[in-house]
């Protein structure tokens, strides 16, 4: 990482940790090269039905989506992630007409894989944009030509690791960027039983878990702390009244952390934990909700069986 992102990561590390109360690190920090290939392990999993069921959708439901949007020539896409969902939006939007696709990422390795996953697309220009989502976004919105529709894509359910006000934001702010009849398609995890989402969130091989502590490893390796992983456990609780799976390091006995390059020492206690992560469940109806709410109308939904999921087609008003 440049001089400039260690900084950030040591900036954002300090002021997780030295939180009053219920300590804290930030998600998105999860996925260094080791973190994005334990992610995608985790994808393959039994216990994790998300990817799949996502994936279905996308599967069954790519060529009525292209025949309900108004030809959008303009795909953005709110984090690259590895492509193979979106390859099959854009193979059949570009059965129309040329497409240029921006996928948006913060991580530049992340940009290049999704850029080889398109490569056979020949009615695709794929243009990367290595920008967080509302920059980004707003690069990818900058001077198209105006008789033209734009799709965004928020896939994965990603949405669902915004706090709830967060997310209503979100996407209102999504929406302001976009022109009436644009699309925002939009992937949720619907609620389900605890017993299955921790399931899903701590599963038997102990991938999550290598993921989840794979975190502290990092801020070892790139921020100069001493984090020792089996004073550590991996910890994932669902919180009823919030629906939402909680991810959590927890320290087994008290002791200290020194991280060198945040210029830090932590005491933590005996059972205290770090959050890492939370990943909200809804239903379908709120869903359209919060689109309704930031400005959109609903197309369309699409729900899995197998694992309840949704996918929703916004139109902007
Ligand atoms: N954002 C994903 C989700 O909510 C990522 C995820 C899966 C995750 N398992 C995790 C994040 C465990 C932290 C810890 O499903």
């Amino acid at each position: 990482m440049t001089t400039h992102l260690v900084n950030e990561f040591a900036r954002d590390v300090r002021a997780g940790l030295n939180k009053k109360g219920q300590k804290e690190l930030p998600s998105k920090y999860l996925y260094d090269e080791v973190g994005s290939a334990l992610f995608e392990a985790i994808c393959a999993l039994p216990e994790y039905g998300l990817t799949r069921a996502d994936e279905r959708l996308v599967r069954c439901h790519a060529g009525e989506l292209a025949e309900r949007m108004a030809s959008p020539v303009t795909v953005a896409e709110l984090g690259s992630g590895n492509g193979r969902k979106t390859r099959l939006i854009l193979e059949e939007l570009s059965r129309r007409q040329p497409i240029l696709y921006h996928p948006i990422d913060v991580s530049a390795a992340a940009l290049r894989r999704c850029q080889t996953e398109m490569e056979h697309l020949d009615s695709v220009r794929v243009v990367g944009l290595q920008h967080s989502y509302l920059p980004g976004l707003r690069e990818a919105v900058a001077g198209r030509p105006p008789d033209t529709h734009l799709l965004v894509l928020f896939l994965g359910s990603t949405i669902g690791n915004f706090e709830r006000p967060a997310a209503q934001e979100f996407i209102r702010e999504v929406r302001g960027t976009l022109r009436p009849g644009d699309g925002f398609l939009l992937s949720t995890d619907l609620e389900k039983s605890a017993q299955q989402l921790i399931l899903a969130y701590d599963d038997p091989l102990g991938v999550t878990a290598a993921f989840n502590l794979n975190l502290l490893a990092r801020i070892n390796r790139e921020l100069d702390a001493d984090f020792k992983l089996s004073q550590f456990q991996h910890l994932a609780r669902y919180h009823a009244r919030e629906r939402r799976i909680e991810m959590h390091l927890r320290s087994t006995i008290e002791q200290t952390i020194t991280i060198g390059k945040a210029d830090l020492t932590v005491p933590l206690r005996r059972e205290e934990t770090i959050w890492t992560e939370s990943s909200h469940k809804f239903n379908p109806q709120e869903v359209i909700q919060l689109g309704e709410r930031g400005g959109f109308r609903c197309e369309a939904q699409w729900m899995d069986e197998e694992w309840p999921f949704a996918l929703t087609l916004f139109i902007a008003q």
